[in-house]
C-alpha cells in the first residue's frame, strides 16, 4: 500500500477559530478526516503531522524520502520565510504538492513569495479546505 505524508506547518491546529473569515470554521480534525476518506477509498496510507517547529518539519521530510512516495504539505507561514523546509523538500526525492487554504496572492505582499513553490510539484491555493483534497488527489494521480 503507498503511503503519503501529510504535513500541517505552524498554527493550523487552530484552524476553526483562527480568523475564520480568511480560513473558514473547519477544524485540522475535520480536514484530516476529510483526508483519511480519501485516502481509503484510493487505497493508500496517511500519516499525518502537525507542527509549529520548523526543525520537526525538516526532519520529518528528511525522513520521508525511506518511508512514503509522496508528501502534502500547507508549511503555513514557513511558506515565506523557510529555506530549511525547501532544502528538504528539493532533497527528499520523493514528489510534493504545495496547498493553501487562502489565496496567498491576493494577501499582504510578505505572503506573495512562496519559497516553496519552486521545489514542489504543483502548489493548490484559494480553495479553503478543497485545497488539501484537491491537493491529495493531485498528488495521487501523479504516483
Ligand atoms: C496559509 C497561508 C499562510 O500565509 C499563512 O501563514 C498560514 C496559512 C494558508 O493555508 O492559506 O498559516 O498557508
Amino acid at each position: 500500500m503507498k503511503k503519503i505524508l501529510v504535513i500541517h506547518g505552524p498554527n493550523l491546529q487552530l484552524l476553526g477559530t483562527r480568523e475564520p473569515a480568511v480560513y473558514g470554521r473547519v477544524t485540522l480534525k475535520q480536514i484530516n478526516a476529510g483526508l483519511q476518506k480519501i485516502a481509503r477509498k484510493q487505497k493508500v496510507g496517511l500519516t499525518i503531522v502537525q507542527s509549529n517547529i520548523e526543525g520537526k518539519i525538516v526532519d520529518a521530510i528528511g525522513k520521508a524520502g525511506s518511508r512514503f512516495s509522496g508528501i502534502l504539505i500547507n508549511p503555513a507561514a514557513y511558506t515565506h520565510t523557510s529555506v530549511a523546509i525547501r532544502d528538504a523538500l528539493a532533497a527528499c526525492g520523493v514528489p510534493a504538492v504545495e496547498v493553501h487554504l487562502s489565496n496567498i496572492h491576493c494577501r499582504e505582499e510578505f505572503r506573495q513569495k512562496s519559497l516553496i513553490s519552486p521545489v514542489v510539484q504543483g502548489t493548490i491555493m484559494g480553495f479553503g479546505v478543497s485545497s488539501y483534497y484537491l491537493g491529495l488527489e493531485a498528488l495521487l494521480d501523479l504516483l
